[in-house]
């Protein structure tokens, strides 16, 4: 089944329940500088969520276009993707669990006739702030869900809000089982092996958390988003969503056109093409700050992986011709705007070559320095340097170095570049929640319980762990760090108590501010910064760890409860992530 053709059965059989189809609103929110793009259906109905009256009633439906660019470093693998369509439906304190869940059942099996036996759902565990969704889970048996296909998860996968603060809720999520084996016995919906995948979200929203916890919202909400992209590759039966008709005439073009046989990078064009033309047909123009910067990020990266392809930049306009054909019966904004796109694009374009000349002149420059001092190797820094100020991929710096007989100090520059990576995940991810988030109590706890975690893998993995992301909220840490296989039971079994030994020895933490230089010969771990001479802070809990960080942390590790490992997945290749608590 086409795209198209699941979003208007959708759209159809959402009206035919007493919905009203109302229009996508843009990518770019027109009244909310607190988030960069739209990110899913609900955010532009956040004021009839908390009790305003809609113009179009207590039942709503639509497609809604969305940008998530927390991972963008992530697309290219076979899931990830920056720009994607969210079909959904709202109960404005109309129908509750019973009617939402009967009404997706319905669609799932009628609508889209996915055989029964191949539909898991979770519903929400149970905690102090909300109880078990056990009414969730009698209405999927009773609507027809196979016995022992209903599992429950607590917060981390069963519980939904857009950032830290805002009408949220318990959610139930129900997953396709692809058939493909069971990665062990403890296969599972929430698993990452690829068995299950993730279709539909219904999310109940009755709650509305600020910083002083969870309460009632005056209305009982329902908020549902399914991914189309996903629903399209499994009605397809396809392995990835570049696989599908969305992608496959840009994929083709593309493979035509290719010199060399790259298909990550062909899948990072082809998202990253669609993703910019999406953003700039709802008005978005490159720029170095916010939405501009993460728009100039995707464009490049995408010039960038032409060039690995060694495809001709010329060929950029004809590509955007294509996917206007493949993409207008869904987005006739795209044709509409087409010509716009093309110049933004080729704009761009014409100023990253620019920059790439100018970064050719300062590589020149940095060899004859190096050349004088009998140096044969081009140090990190200056590999980032010449990535970061000129725009210019390291994989050019490497083909241009051995030109000239150089070797490029790649371990140092990757160490910069991650941190970098880090700085502007941690930005993105700010500014999705909408502002510096607040630290409390819990969260500066976990800021702490991070640098125990670190350390421990360390010592247990082996001291090729590097950290290459983390998030914190008041429910949990998230962890990304470099490993190249699934931990074993017995391995997370070992880092969770390291970690709890050092909790229960009550060691003090202490912080000294010196420069990155003296830091680093001291043996501290963590991110470093790429401004040598400035002050970092260096933290140090008892004589266990000692990490570059900018706090805050606890003065003492006493009371900072049980750690627990909830999870330990895949993040993307040769990068595993671990969700952990404290209890
Ligand atoms: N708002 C919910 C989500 O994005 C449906 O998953």
């Amino acid at each position: 089944m086409k795209a198209i053709e699941i979003r208007n059965k959708y759209l159809k059989f959402f009206e035919s329940k007493g919905h009203t189809i109302i229009p996508s609103a843009p990518l770019i929110p027109e009244n909310d500088p607190s988030v960069l793009f739209t990110t899913a259906g609900m955010q532009p109905l956040v004021p009839y969520l908390l009790g305003e009256k809609h113009p179009a009633g207590t039942r709503l439906t639509d497609y809604q276009k969305c940008v998530r660019t927390n991972d963008i470093e992530e697309v290219g693998d076979n899931r990830h993707l920056t720009y994607f369509e969210m079909l959904g439906n709202w109960s404005l304190g109309d129908y509750f669990k019973e009617e939402s869940i009967q009404m997706s059942f319905d669609f799932l099996t009628k609508e889209l006739q996915i055989p029964v036996g191949k539909l898991y759902v979770t519903c929400f565990k149970g905690d102090n702030d909300c109880p078990r969704d056990e009414v969730a889970a009698e209405c999927w048996k009773k609507a027809g869900i196979l016995d022992g296909h209903i599992y429950y998860y607590g917060k981390e996968d069963n519980w939904w809000i857009a950032g830290e603060e805002g009408p949220c809720g318990p959610d139930t999520e129900m997953f396709y089982d692809t058939g493909k084996p069971a990665c062990g016995p403890d296969c599972q919906p929430s698993c990452d092996c690829g068995k299950y995948v993730e279709i539909w979200n219904n999310v109940f929203m009755e709650y509305f958390k600020n910083k002083d916890g969870y309460s009632k919202l005056q209305q009982r909400n329902v908020d549902t988003g399914l991914g189309l992209e996903r629903m399209t590759m499994l009605l397809e039966g396809k392995e990835t969503p570049f696989d599908t008709e969305l992608f496959s005439d840009v994929m083709n073009k593309l493979k035509d056109l290719q010199k060399v046989e790259i298909l990550e990078s062909r899948r990072i064009v082809a998202e990253h093409l669609r993703s910019s033309m999406m953003i700039i047909s709802d008005g978005g123009k490159p720029s170095n700050i916010d939405r501009g910067y993460i728009l100039r990020r995707l464009i490049r990266r995408m010039i960038r992986h032409l060039n690995k392809l060694q495809i001709s930049l010329n060929e950029i306009s004809n590509l955007i011709e294509i996917n206007v054909e493949a993409l207008k019966e869904m987005y006739p904004e795209l044709e509409k705007n087409k010509e716009t796109i093309k110049r933004v694009i080729n704009e761009e374009k014409d100023k990253f070559v620019k920059t790439l000349s100018h970064g050719e002149k300062e590589f020149e420059k940095e060899i004859k320095k190096l050349s004088e001092q009998n140096i044969d190797i081009i140090p990190g820094t200056t590999v980032f340097k010449l990535y970061d100020t000129y725009g210019f991929p390291p994989e050019v710096t490497k083909e241009l170095a051995e030109e000239n007989n150089f070797k490029l100090d790649l371990k140092e520059f990757e160490k910069l570049f991650k941190e970098h990576q880090e700085k502007s995940r941690q930005g993105a991810e700010q500014k999705f929640k909408g502002g510096l988030a607040e630290q409390t109590e819990k969260t500066i706890a976990y800021h702490t319980a991070t640098h125990l975690l670190h350390q421990a893998l360390r010592i247990v993995l082996g001291s090729h762990i590097k950290q290459s992301g983390s998030n914190i909220t008041e429910e949990r840490l998230r962890f990304d760090f470099t490993h190249p296989q699934k931990m074993t039971k017995e391995e997370i079994q070992k880092v969770e108590d390291l970690v709890n030994e050092q909790i229960q020895r009550n060691l003090d933490v202490t912080c000294e501010e010196m420069n990155y230089e003296d830091a680093k010969k001291t043996g501290a771990i963590g991110l470093f910064t790429d401004k040598y001479g400035e002050k970092v802070k260096v933290y140090t809990i008892g004589d266990f760890s000692k990490e570059i960080c900018g706090g805050p942390h606890v003065t003492n590790t006493k009371g900072m409860g049980t750690f627990k490992i909830k999870k330990e997945e895949s993040s993307s290749s040769g990068i595993r992530r671990i969700k952990a608590v404290l209890q």
